[in-house]
């Protein structure tokens, strides 16, 4: 039987579930022109959204079209712009003459260099030279605008992993750029999301960057317990294996309802289920998947701190009052201020994860792991 689970990559489809809320939100803002912007630990499902709200409307819609651009192997500028003219051209013409004469129609300050490989049809790169660029940008950054206009259509431009602009050289004049371009574009409209909780919201939340209201700033969830029961047992029934409602809770609870870690310990267990999941082969998947990871969460053990080591035990036995005298003794944490040392640097090495409804470990499973060498 094919595995009905999937982790690791992008989910779509009858795959994709819950998060209804969120995907008419969605819809709503591009149809109403606002930008969007999405921030999430890495693995909750903003790709996923976003590719899932694309698909929706496309269906339905011919005069919309999706740009996606991941930044992920983006590292500079220059990088940047030869992506975006590259995925705009593409998605918007459909033949490479109409591509090599486009680009004739829209850049005429830039002088674009064409790669076309065998298969022209995917294999085609565009650059342009750096020390134009550098100067004039605006052709390039106003491309989703001028297609609009051309072809009567409106472009959601998806930038996925946004944070890593980060390793750009100059990261807020690039920022400034692309604001002051995008600001007036009318039939064009962005969704820019991406990981790392505090930088993201550094460059959307803070008056003194050139994102600040840029747009909808959606920090997404985790998906809720009762879907997962649902999905879960379902997906056995499907497969004619068998779960029952306590243990496919139990996986939703240990996992933390993450997204990527609920569909993982999903996966392990199902694959261990003969026919009807029991106790002991949920334990036994539990335990296989914990025994893989143990090099790996040793190694990064090893490169915390006393102090930091007990912040994570106070963490697990949630304590409320991190910096209170009372906790600062007990786990030996040092000042106040300390604790605060202590907190963004595993925000920064993403071990944890601060936000309005707490701080917790970013990793269930190293959590589970964590908790079962220190605290027994
Ligand atoms: N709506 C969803 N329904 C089911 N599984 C999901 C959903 N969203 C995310 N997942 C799970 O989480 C994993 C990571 O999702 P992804 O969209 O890549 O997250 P992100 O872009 O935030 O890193 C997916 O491979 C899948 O296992
Ligand atoms: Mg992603």
């Amino acid at each position: 039987m094919k595995n009905p689970f999937v982790f690791g990559k992008v989910v779509s489809g009858e795959k994709f579930i819950n998060r209804e809320a969120e995907q008419k939100r969605l819809m709503n803002n591009i149809s109403s022109q606002i930008n969007t912007i999405i921030i999430s630990p890495r693995r909750w499902g903003k790709s996923s959204l976003v590719m899932k709200v694309a698909q929706r409307l496309q269906k339905n819609d011919s005069k919309i079209k999706f740009c996606f651009i991941d930044l992920f192997n983006i590292r500079t500028e220059e990088e940047f712009y030869n992506q975006f003219a590259k995925e705009l051209l593409r998605i918007s013409f459909s033949k490479l003459e109409e591509r090599l004469e486009s680009a004739k129609r829209f850049f005429k300050q830039l002088t674009p260099k064409f790669q076309i490989g065998i298969d022209s049809s995917t294999d085609f790169s565009i650059s342009f030279l750096w020390d134009e660029v550098k100067k004039t940008p605006d052709e390039i950054l106003n491309l989703p605008e001028l297609i609009c206009n051309e072809k009567q259509i409106n472009i959601m431009v998806c930038l996925d992993e946004f944070q890593n602009i980060e390793f750009f050289n100059n990261p807020s004049a690039f920022q400034k750029k692309m604001r002051a371009h995008w600001q007036y574009h009318k039939n064009a409209v962005y969704c820019l999301y991406g990981s790392k909780r505090h930088l993201m919201t550094q460059l959307f939340e803070n008056k003194s960057m050139p994102f600040y209201k840029f747009g909808d700033v959606m920090f997404l969830k985790k998906i809720e317990e009762e879907y997962w029961v649902k999905f879960i047992t379902s997906n056995f029934k499907k497969t004619k294996k068998l779960i029952n409602e306590s243990i496919a809770l139990q996986i939703a609870k240990d996992m933390e309802n993450h997204p990527y870690f609920v569909q993982q310990l999903s996966y392990n267990v199902w694959a261990n289920t003969e026919q009807s999941c029991t106790a002991k082969e949920y334990r036994e998947s539990l335990d296989t998947l914990l025994a893989q990871q143990t090099i790996l969460f040793q190694r990064e053990v090893e490169a915390l701190t006393n102090p930091q080591i007990n912040f994570l035990k106070a963490l697990c036995e949630n304590v409320a009052q991190l910096s209170a005298a009372e906790t600062l003794r007990k786990y030996g944490l040092g000042t106040s201020a300390n604790v605060n040392r202590i907190k963004q640097s595993l925000v920064n090495k993403e071990i944890i994860d601060i936000s309005s409804d707490g701080i917790e470990f970013l990793d269930p499973l190293f959590k589970l792991w964590f908790s079962s060498i220190y605290m027994s």
